[in-house]
């Protein structure tokens, strides 16, 4: 099997700040592989360079056997990678479904005409069809995070890159979300990368995952694998980070 994503040297400075660091991994198709690291690890950066929001410095990224150094993030979107961030960002002052129907412009093989059907499917999908004609503004956290997936759908990709999707919310809606990842992942064969914090339901949901720490890939593994990993305890624990403590508890 050829893999959908090849990672290869990949390298980002800010000033003298090395954030990722000779980072190579690839992600076979149908893969839900979760990105681990503590606070300014490097996991969002690495989100940023595949996803063409900065450049990087050197490394290559293929997607589908294609080289994506130099496309803007509205191309590597149109050729199957969408992503969720960190912090929502709904375009206020639009409805719920304008903002799903927001991800599907300029994706690939989906017709114009078909856009407003398919985000209310999607919107249905995740939970929000009965508040698709509402105010943006006027959707809980929980439901923002909700509609962040409905829009990173919205586009068809292959490939779905989730930051920190459980941020914020409760243990119900954690459970729910999980529940949707799922589904999307079995039903329309995505694959999917996870960065979050939450280490009981990300290790539930990964196949596999790729630790980064200052940057660097310190471990990769099954969930198994990781959680007794030296360099990963080493990471979380080891200097005494209190919020990483909470989190391995957690786990
Ligand atoms: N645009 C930027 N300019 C300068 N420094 C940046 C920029 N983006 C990220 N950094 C720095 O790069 C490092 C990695 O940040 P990044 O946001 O990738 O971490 P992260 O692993 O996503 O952390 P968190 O778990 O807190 O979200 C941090 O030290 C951060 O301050
Ligand atoms: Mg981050």
């Amino acid at each position: 099997m050829s893999a959908l994503l090849e990672v290869s040297g990949l390298n980002k400075h800010f000033g003298g700040l090395q954030a990722v660091r000779d980072v190579s991994f690839s992600i076979e198709p149908g893969e839900i592989v979760g990105i681990l690291g503590p606070n300014g690890a490097g996991k969002t950066t690495l989100y940023n360079l595949l996803t063409g929001f900065i450049p990087f410095d050197s490394g290559s990224v293929v997607f589908k056997g294609r080289n994506l150094r130099g496309l803007a993030p509205y191309r590597i979107a149109g050729l199957g990678i969408s992503r969720t961030f960190q912090l929502c960002r709904p375009f206020i002052g639009m409805s719920v479904l304008e903002n799903a129907v927001v991800g599907g412009l300029g994706a690939q093989g989906i017709d114009r005409s078909d856009l407003d059907q398919r985000a209310l499917a999607l919107l249905d999908q995740v939970g929000l069809g009965g508040k698709a004609l509402l105010p943006v503004e006027t959707l809980s956290y929980g439901d923002q995070r909700r509609l962040e997936i409905a829009r990173a759908l919205a586009a068809k990709p292959a490939l779905l890159l989730l930051d920190e999707p459980f941020a914020g919310l409760g243990s119900g809606e954690i459970n729910d979300l999980s529940a949707l990842i799922r589904s999307v992942h079995a039903e329309q064969g995505l694959t999917v990368m996870l960065i979050e914090h939450k280490l009981h339901e990300f290790m539930r949901l990964v196949d596999r995952v790729i630790a980064l720490d200052f940057g660097e890939m310190i471990a990769e593994g099954t969930p198994e694998d990781i959680v007794r990993h030296p360099a990963v305890i080493e990471a979380y624990i080891g200097r005494g980070d209190e919020q990483a403590e909470e989190q391995t508890d957690a786990a």
